[in-house]
């Protein structure tokens, strides 16, 4: 079966205010939507239960994280299971921002996970090398790596509620996109680490997503690549062009 299109948008802790979020959300709910594509957007999570009453239905909210333990005294964390009951189906886990400034490794981002999809789930799962390894040669063999972590607590099935986002961290916020040729072979690589490490019908079946400096000028080009399910977009998402990126495949 062919794999859904996928446009994420992770607003990071932006906007300021509720009124700035509530104004990206109703740019949406105004706006022609490829209803071919699965969009979802990841406002702060004091927006997500305001943004849940304005936005429209066919576009899902995801958390931006959450944490390994179902409730208790973790302060300032949420749980998954406080998500679920906000009506909040997806949550972002393993961005990069979360893994280097808040010392999140692949075993802790793997425990999210398990986490999140036994309280019912569906994660974003960010993975992708920095600069220095990429030009040591190392792209696949960290990709492989932090989602070996996930691969080791997960069963084949819980993939279909996985959509893994390979995020090149020196793309990310940068304005230094991938080229195509470079997100299609590690799409590719990452496709053939899944068959490989968990079967071929899940490595068929699962979305991997590119992000990084995503806009609507560069979005059709890398959305024609045959591995590139999709789009994680940060910045742009604060824009009106996150429409035009929802749209890269219409
Ligand atoms: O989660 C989104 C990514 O970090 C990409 O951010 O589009 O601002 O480069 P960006």
């Amino acid at each position: 079966m062919a794999r859904q299109f996928f446009v994420g948008g992770n607003f990071k802790m932006n906007p300021n205010t509720k009124e700035q979020s509530l104004a990206l959300a109703a740019a949406l709910n105004d706006a022609q939507l490829d209803p071919a594509t699965e969009v979802v957007i990841a406002p702060p999570s004091l927006y997500l239960l305001p943004l849940k009453e304005k936005l429209r239905k066919d576009v899902q909210l995801a958390a931006q994280n959450a944490y390994f333990k179902v409730s208790g005294a973790f302060t300032g964390e949420i749980s998954p299971a406080q998500l679920v009951d906000a009506g909040v189906p997806y949550v972002i886990l393993g961005h990069s921002e979360r893994r280097t400034l808040f010392h999140e490794t692949s075993e802790i981002v793997a425990q999210k996970t398990r986490v999140a999809l036994d309280a019912s789930l569906n994660v974003i799962l960010c993975i992708g090398e920095t600069l220095e390894q990429r030009e040591g040669g190392k792209t696949s063999e960290v990709c492989e790596a932090q989602l070996k972590a996930a691969v080791a607590v997960l069963k084949p099935e819980d993939w279909s509620k996985i959509v893994v986002a390979y995020e090149p961290v020196w793309a990310i916020g940068t304005g230094k996109v991938a080229t195509s040729a470079q997100a299609q072979e590690t799409h590719a690589d990452i496709r053939s680490f899944l068959s490989k490490a968990i079967s071929p019908a899940v490595a068929a079946a699962t979305r991997i997503i590119y992000g990084g400096s995503v806009t609507a000028a560069n979005c059709k080009e890398l959305s024609t690549q045959p591995d590139v399910d999709g789009f994680l977009v940060g910045g742009a998402s604060l824009k009106p062009e996150f429409v035009n990126i929802i749209n890269a495949k219409k």
